[in-house]
């Protein structure tokens, strides 16, 4: 069903709403925080989206490994029809590549038509489980969670919203002012069937187990001479974040309007909290997170 303009307006109006920064404003929608600029995507996505068995749904909150899944699912996906040398990578952001299901595809009230996207689909989305479309939920499609220590992913969303502001010449908030955000945005997580979740940390540490235990479950196992090859070697080096920092259309496109392609390539450290978070930051973080991730086995 298609949305009016005056639906829209009359739903928005009825729901709760807090001022947020850098955004015109958010409104509580099916129990979650979302900018009001971003809902009718949402709704649009939620009511037209047909989900494929064999699609393959990138989630994750911001700010903790997206670019980074995504050039590495888009490799292994594709690996048949592009190598290192000749990879859609070297010119393309990853974001572009696999795109976000409700801030590129469903924007502007589109409704695009993803049958002739090449199989498997590669989609993303920083929507909680619960808000996705029910025919993503009744069907096969997998998904592949990324999770990542939330002391790194405040120290890394602050330094991607200072870069926002520069290029829109907007003050600077410090980190204890961010942090009062980012604390209200913390989520919980359901665990549905058919996830495989990553932690940013694993990677890190064994980016090529990761790369196998990804392509063993979206059903593209590497096969022995691939093994022998070092397939996933090279796809882990191809993704690395110092190979995509370096490309051109890394350092000078723009993703959207407002977001510069740099901007998603920053430092990619685990630990760098440390640097940047005083200890009552830390520890009522570490508060929330043993509050609402514990329950999941998410410890960090
Ligand atoms: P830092 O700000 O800590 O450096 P997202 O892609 O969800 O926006 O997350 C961005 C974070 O992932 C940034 O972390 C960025 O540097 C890191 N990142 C991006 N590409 C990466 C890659 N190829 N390898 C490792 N980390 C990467």
């Amino acid at each position: 069903m298609e949305y009016h303009q005056e639906e829209m307006d009359e739903l928005i109006a009825s729901l709760p709403k807090e001022k947020a920064f850098l955004a015109p404003s958010l409104c509580l929608y099916q129990n979650f925080w979302f900018p009001i600029t971003v809902l009718p995507n949402i709704i649009t996505f939620q009511r037209h989206f047909k989900a494929k068995d064999n699609d393959i749904v990138l989630a994750s909150q911001p700010k903790t490994g997206t670019t980074w899944l995504k050039a590495l699912v888009f490799s292994i996906v594709n690996r048949h029809r592009f190598d290192p040398s000749n990879t859609l990578l070297l010119t393309s952001n990853p974001h572009e590549l696999v795109p976000f299901l409700e801030f590129t595809l469903y924007a502007n009230n589109a409704k695009p038509n993803l049958d002739d996207f090449s199989e498997p689909r590669i989609f993303s989305t920083h929507l909680p489980y619960s808000c996705l479309p029910e025919s993503m939920k009744r069907s096969n499609c997998q998904v592949i969670y990324i999770s990542h220590n939330p002391l790194d992913t405040v120290v890394s969303s602050w330094h991607f919203f200072k870069s926002l502001v520069q290029s829109e010449n907007q003050p600077e908030r410090s980190m204890e002012e961010h942090f009062e955000t980012f604390r209200q945005g913390i989520t919980g997580l359901e665990k549905p069937h058919k996830v495989l979740f990553l932690k940013y940390e694993d990677l890190k540490e064994d980016v090529v187990a990761q790369v196998k235990k990804v392509a063993e479950f979206v059903g593209l196992p590497f096969s022995l001479g691939e093994e022998k090859e070092g397939v996933a070697q090279e796809i882990a080096e191809t993704c690395s974040l110092r190979k995509l920092k370096d490309l051109e259309v890394n350092k000078t496109g723009k993703f959207m309007p407002n977001f510069e392609n740099r901007s998603y390539f920053r430092k990619g450290e685990v630990g760098d909290w440390v640097n940047y978070l005083s200890p009552p930051i830390v520890a009522r973080l570490r508060r929330i997170m043993e509050e609402k991730m514990s329950p999941f086995g998410l410890e960090f």
